[in-house]
């Protein structure tokens, strides 16, 4: 459920090159329909340690203790082995102790900044890290006594998680290669003997996404049973990790119980429909989350399966009084997903079912024990508890605000908590908390998210070894039609793709602008489905390409912003360095500086260094029309002629209504006269756009076969650049423009003078020394014109959406729960519509670097531009 858009560009080589011919992975990640299939569960395989690396293999160690025995032992076992250690605590503030010694306040972000800053002063940059402070008792814990579990995953959040996010953030600047190892204790139960705390899961999940972000991270995650001191355990444990930390394995979850070494593996588990509904008709049911996607879902079903139970559907959000909901259901203006919900509810209750509908926060105690109360008064125990409220904040690692916050782990971890220790008098038969594949695959974007679910994960085993409770964590993969995966879309599209009409919104070239009173920036967003400058000019079948004409409008714009009149302007040595490609679904921002003290202008994407174009600007107020004698070039242009319905004969671009404009081209000897006709439906845009990118790109492009050579579907020119630009009055809706071929020494390139007047031939435009570029057909315009493997995903689509689409119908999902419920195969079920080790072997295959072939919308760190 990776929501965070990653929408980047995509450097790789075609996927039938890469991977001769074959799908790609992405492509063979196909929902499977059969839903027996769709189950496994994790499984502890025996597994032989690695063995000891060679010493010559001795690097840096930065190994991040908390003061526990284990961490002396490891720092002096690496030691012994040649390894340079350097030792960071926990404490107060950042402090360089001397010797490889740092101290470190695990939730101040800055602290590690500085910390990763003085390793590299020194050069001491680590090659491995070891993060080892979730060991042993229960952060807080004394001696005596059980430390309330819901302190202790604050306690966990504030210390161990904040330094696992800040370390990482710190470490997300550099390129040195690092093998990180996480050890714990109490996260996993390998034999069902440990004692757990599932706090410390937060960090094997948060573990799991840093390599699929930094693409210089390896990481594994190691949890132990604590042998007795001095013990020969202790000594075989020390050694064995060392091995660990050293080495190069790949196994990425490990565990070491009694010095034996387990991996974890998940094992396909074919489950038949549920022969007996796991659901009571008379039953109590604690939904939390109960008004969501999923919640209101499970709700349904068991309103089907079990009519006469008692379904609590608990959210933050209020719900309206009953007595309103007639009236709000025969509004035509209703909030649909409030109409669902209503719909849904009344649907429950006319088969039996009494439904409340508490409005409560579940990380909120108090709240919850009123609302526990309550039911518990009204309807007697509640049997079962259903854990489905959860939110979304999907940011990558490096852009995520240094906070030791979380609301994504407070709403699944704590709120567990909560309900857990409201009902700890009364537990529930039945506790099945939903949790997601993320904790499994680790996906980029989803640090805390993938922590969230861990803690489940984890919180699911711990619960069932007390034994009072059945508790059943489910991984599912996306559900369609409903949830937050689908909201998450929803939010995405709303964010990178509103789409403008074609109104006074269409000649709005910026969205904002900063102005210092010497430098303004003038910034748009720019995506297909917004702007037609760049929908309405695409490469065939590829990429949107910004027109030269649109960066010769967006710099006259800026230029002649201060000006209320949007007078005159000359432009002066304009070069199109690089062109500006936008992808399907991509959103760029496009930026334009203008310096009045130099009156530059430069054009740039993501950095100022690398422009798309620079141009100086020039006051022309004043500067007279030229005249064009429209009857003598007529008459010289006698050599043939083209008309056209609008649209030149290329084969190269996809051009959109606004350059439906093309009339007529006559032709003589080194010179065309280009008739265009703006399609009466634009004429107004002209009056704020002078040069219409539309109008002049066919006024001034439509003429290259006068160029000695020329074949129409061979030669394509691009800009190169622009001696000079004087706009005098906007570009009339029926503009001639009077074409030169100046120059054609140089290869590959035709320099072309230009005037556009209008029909009565008063110049409008003049253009000196415009320069195009011979571009060969093939690489350069059609890299990303190959058709797509008949399975690939279609183009340009985000890995949520293929995820979404891939993912499980609502029935789809209630069914598989029934039949993981009715098997009873563990605590932990993984329930997923698309192959689990398919997709693991795919996340993998992007963090290494590898694409398995075409997949273009997830990838390394590096990929990730914006
Ligand atoms: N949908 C998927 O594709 C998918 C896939 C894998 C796992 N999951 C997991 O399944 C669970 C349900 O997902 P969903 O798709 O049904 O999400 P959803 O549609 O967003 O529903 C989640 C519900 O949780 C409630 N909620 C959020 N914070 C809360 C809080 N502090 N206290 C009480 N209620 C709160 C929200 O209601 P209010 O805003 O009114 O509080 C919302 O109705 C989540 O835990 C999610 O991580 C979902």
């Amino acid at each position: 459920l990776p929501t965070y858009p990653f929408e980047h560009h995509r450097y790789w080589v075609d996927a039938d090159v890469a991977n001769n011919g074959k799908p790609s992975l992405r492509a063979t990640l196909r929902k499977r329909h059969d839903v027996s299939t769709w189950f496994s569960t994790p499984s502890w395989q025996r597994s032989a340690a690695p063995s000891a690396p060679d010493a010559g293999a001795a690097g840096t160690t930065m190994i991040i203790g908390d003061g526990a025995r284990l961490v002396d032992l490891l720092t002096a076992r690496l030691a012994g082995q040649g390894e340079h250690v350097i030792d960071v605590r926990f404490g107060s503030h950042f402090q360089s102790a001397g010797a490889g010694r740092y101290v470190v306040n695990p939730g101040r972000a800055d602290d590690w900044v500085e910390l990763i800053a003085a390793l590299t002063s020194n050069a001491t940059l680590p090659d491995r890290i070891v993060h080892v402070t979730a060991l042993g008792r229960r952060r807080g814990q004394r001696r005596v006594g059980r430390r309330d579990p819901i302190e202790a995953l604050q306690a966990t959040v504030a210390t161990d998680h904040a330094s696992v996010l800040f370390l990482a953030q710190a470490l997300s600047g550099l390129s040195h290669p690092i093998r990180m190892t996480l050890i714990t204790s109490g996260v996993h139960s390998v034999r069902g003997d440990a004692q757990l705390m599932p706090e410390r899961a937060l960090l094997h999940g948060a573990w799991r996404v840093i390599p699929r972000e930094l693409g210089h991270v390896d990481g594994m995650a190691i949890d132990i049973d604590l042998p007795a001191p001095s013990s020969v355990g202790e000594v075989v444990l020390v050694d064995r990790l060392a091995r660990e930390i050293r080495g190069q394995a790949d196994d990425d979850v490990v565990a070491y119980r009694d010095g034996q070494r387990w991996v974890r593996r998940f094992e396909a588990v074919a489950l038949a429909p549920a022969g007996v509904s796991p659901w009571r008709s008379d039953g109590v049911y604690l939904i939390t989350g109960g008004l969501g996607g999923i919640g209101l879902s499970i709700a349904e079903h068991i309103a089907t399966v079990a009519p006469g139970a008692t379904l609590v559907l608990l959210g933050r959000t209020p719900m309206p009084p009953a007595h309103q909901w007639p009236a709000l259901l025969a509004t035509p203006t209703i909030d649909p997903a409030l109409a669902r919900r209503l719909a849904a509810v009344q649907r429950m209750q006319r088969s039996g079912c009494s439904v409340m509908l508490p409005a409560a926060d579940v990380t909120d105690i108090a709240a919850i024990t009123a609302v526990v109360a309550d039911v518990q008064r009204s309807h007697g125990r509640i049997t079962g508890v259903i854990h489905s409220a959860g939110i979304l904040r999907d940011a990558l690692i490096a852009l995520r605000t240094p906070t030791i916050v979380s609301p994504v782990v407070d709403v699944k971890a704590r709120g567990l908590l909560v309900v857990d220790q409201v009902l700890a008098k009364h537990p529930p038969e039945l506790l099945v908390l939903c949790s997601s594949v993320s904790s499994i695959i680790g996906l980029p974007g989803q640090f805390d998210y993938t922590a969230a679910n861990a803690f489940l994960d984890s919180f699911a085993a711990a619960k069932n070894e007390e034994g009072h409770t059945r508790a059943v964590v489910v991984n599912w993969n996306a559900w369609q039609e409903v949830g937050m995966a689908v909201d998450a879309i929803k939010v995405a599209v709303a964010r990178t793709d509103t789409v403008e009409p074609t109104t006074e919104s269409s000649v709005h070239l910026f969205d904002s602008v900063t102005d210092d009173g010497t430098t303004s920036v003038r910034t748009s967003r720019m995506s297909r489905r917004r702007n037609w400058l760049l929908a309405e000019h695409a490469v065939h079948g590829g990429d949107a390409l910004m027109p030269g004409t649109g960066f010769v409008e967006i710099l006259r714009s800026a230029a002649t912003a201060d000006d209320p009149g949007n007078g005159p302007v000359e432009l002066r040595d304009l070069f199109f360095l690089s062109p500006f490609t936008v992808l399907p679904g991509e959103v760029r921002t496009l930026q334009v500086k203008h310096d009045r003290t130099t009156s530059s202008l430069v054009v740039f994407s993501e950095t100022e260094t690398m422009p798309h174009v620079t141009a100086t600007a020039l006051p022309a107020e004043g500067t007279a029309q030229p005249r064009v004698d429209l009857d003598a070039v007529r008459s010289r242009c006698h050599d043939r002629f083209e008309e056209f319905d609008g649209y030149s004969n290329q084969p190269f671009m996809d051009f959109g209504p606004r350059w439906g404009n093309l009339r007529r081209v006559d032709y003589g000897a080194g010179e065309a006269l280009i008739t265009t006709v703006m399609p009466v439906e634009f004429e107004s845009e002209l009056q704020a756009l002078w040069l219409h990118p539309g109008l002049l790109d066919m006024a001034i492009g439509s003429a290259q076969a006068i160029v000695p050579g020329f074949s129409e579907a061979e030669t394509f020119y691009v800009p190169f650049s622009d001696g000079r630009v004087l706009a005098h009055a906007p570009l009339p809706a029926t503009a001639y423009s009077h074409v030169r071929l100046r120059d054609t020494s140089a290869a590959d390139l035709a320099v072309f003078d230009i005037t556009i007047c209008d029909e009565t031939g008063l110049g409008i435009v003049e253009i000196e020394s415009f320069t195009m570029r011979r571009v060969p057909p093939g690489p350069s315009l059609t890299a990303r014109r190959a058709e797509p493997h008949h399975s690939d995903p279609p183009a340009g689509e985000s890995p949520i959406e293929t995820a979404l689409r891939e993912g499980m119908l609502p029935h789809e999902g209630v069914d598989a729960l029934d039949r993981l419920l009715a098997a009873d195969i563990g605590p932990q079920v993984v329930a997923t519509s698309v192959d689990l080790e398919q997709w693991i072997a795919k996340v993998d295959s992007e963090a290494s670097g590898i694409d398995s072939g075409g997949d273009d919308a997830s990838g390394t760190s590096a990929q990730y531009e914006r």
